[in-house]
């Protein structure tokens, strides 16, 4: 039999390499790769054996099988991630930076769910129980059903979970667990891969939900979350920035539900609590109008939410002027520089550009083109746009806009916010009595003509 060789992992993103090197070409991070030892081959030299495992017709499925029943949380704003509750049987891996509130909302969620008649288990391989339990104390939980264990061997976690058979079990965190049968320390990438499959391979064979708590690792002697994404039913990552009070949980991958779908809670001193109407929440600082300020009538997977776009625009005292962004994406602000430069002749050469989303959110949404271009063009002109108007469409390199998806949606949040104009392209679907005028757009010279009178 060959002789086993070593192979190296990067640690944020799961690729493997022949030779070490200092960045990893999957994914781009430096200093992540790591050498792992090789996972074992199995026994050698036997062929495929004869078929096993029931085959099942899809339709002969009762619809019970076919559509499990879902528990819920009772917290809204975790359900809605979820798509519409926990999945028995399911796993889920809910990523995160340390310290950003992950314990705090599975410690919360797992005495939601007792409450609601479910047995659970939490398992802490980071604190003592008796540490959860003052968190616990903390957050007004002291007196739930959840039971609890401080814990990190594996294969005692998993004779624990089948003699309790618990319906959700709660792993806090994947990187702290270890198996014996892996030769390598705890968090690295065979040890997080295996104990993630271990864990879910049991949520599927005994009907356990399973969440695992993963955290965001910046340097590379820990595996990242991403190690373990394909192996589970859901990934909830939980975002903020620090020094906000927000916190959103957002799904990035969902086998139940749509994905991108947010939850958006708060951090407060008696743990978190969810934010039933972000759009107020992220627009409650906006006093004024103000040049390089615009709202955004974005869709965050099935819900409309308001956000506002903040630019600045300076004179730059660098060869190279600066272009710095929060909580959107840097290529994507340099193509609408491009555009407005190329397509309306408004060039930001020889100024500072900074773009930021306010109240800590993140947006993907291409739709967010145009309030972009139309926040830079405000603080570049130093006009604001009237303050009862929100903006969206999208931008195509030749300068047109094109319709976006949900533009009712994104007009009712706004009628309900109490804005009264809308600044969409052309082309979307939007019926007469929406309740917000509504100015249609072709394209972004008749959009800076317009709204700027350039
Ligand atoms: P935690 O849930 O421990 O984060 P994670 O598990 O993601 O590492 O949250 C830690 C932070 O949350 C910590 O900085 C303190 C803050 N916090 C509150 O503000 N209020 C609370 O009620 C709790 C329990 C924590
Ligand atoms: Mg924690």
């Amino acid at each position: 039999m060959a002789k086993p060789v070593t192979t190296f992992v990067c640690s944020a993103c799961g690729a493997t390499h022949k030779k070490w090197a200092g960045r990893c070409d999957a994914c781009g991070e430096w200093n992540a790769i790591t050498e792992e030892a090789p996972l074992s081959q199995g026994p050698a030299g036997k062929g495929l054996g004869a078929a096993k495992g029931a085959r099942v017709a899809l339709s002969d499925l009762r619809t019970e099988e076919a559509a499990p029943p879902r528990h819920s949380s009772q917290m809204n704003e975790l359900d809605r991630v979820l798509g519409g509750g926990l999945v028995p049987a399911s796993a889920t891996l809910v990523g995160g930076d340390p310290g950003i509130g992950k314990s705090t909302l599975l410690l919360q969620a797992a005495a939601s769910f007792a409450r609601a008649g479910l047995k659970v288990i939490y398992v802490s391989g980071e604190e003592a129980t008796a540490q959860v339990r003052m968190r616990a104390q903390r957050l007004g939980l002291a007196d739930s059903a959840v039971l609890l264990a401080a814990e990190t061997n594996l294969r005692d976690i998993l004779t624990t979970l089948e003699a309790e058979a618990p319906d959700l079990a709660i792993i806090d965190s994947v990187q702290t667990m270890w198996l014996d049968t892996v030769d390598s320390a705890p968090g690295s990438v065979s040890q997080v891969r295996a104990a993630a499959h271990e864990l879910t391979t049991f949520a599927k064979r005994r009907g356990t939900a399973v969440m695992l708590v993963g955290h965001v690792t910046k340097e590379g002697q820990i595996a990242g979350p991403r190690v373990v994404e394909h192996m589970v039913d859901t990934v909830l990552y939980f975002e903020g920035e620090r020094g906000h009070q927000f916190r959103i949980l957002r799904s990035v991958k969902n086998r139940f539900g749509p994905a991108d779908e947010i939850g958006v809670f708060e951090m407060t001193g008696a743990g978190l609590s969810e934010v039933a109407n972000p759009s107020a929440l992220f627009l409650s600082d906006r006093e004024k109008p103000s040049p390089g300020s615009v709202v955004f009538a974005g869709i965050e997977g099935t819900r409309p939410v308001l956000v506002e776009v903040q630019a600045l625009v300076a004179p730059s005292s660098l060869s190279q002027p600066r272009r710095a962004v929060v909580g959107w994406d840097g290529g994507r602000l340099s193509m609408i520089l491009a555009v407005l430069e190329a397509r309306a002749g408004i060039t930001f050469q020889g100024l500072d550009v900074y773009l930021n989303i306010a109240g800590g959110m993140r947006i993907n949404e291409p739709a967010a083109d145009l309030a972009v271009a139309a926040a830079l063009l405000s603080a570049r002109e130093d006009a604001a746009l009237p303050h009862d108007t929100v903006v969206f469409g999208e931008l195509s390199l030749s300068g047109a806009l094109r319709p976006v998806s949900q533009a009712e949606n994104r007009l009712k949040e706004a009628m309900k916010l109490g804005f009264s104009t809308a600044i969409a392209p052309a082309g979307c679907k939007i019926s007469q009595n929406s309740g917000v005028t509504v100015q249609s757009m072709e394209d972004l010279p008749s959009f800076v003509g317009e709204v700027f009178g350039a």
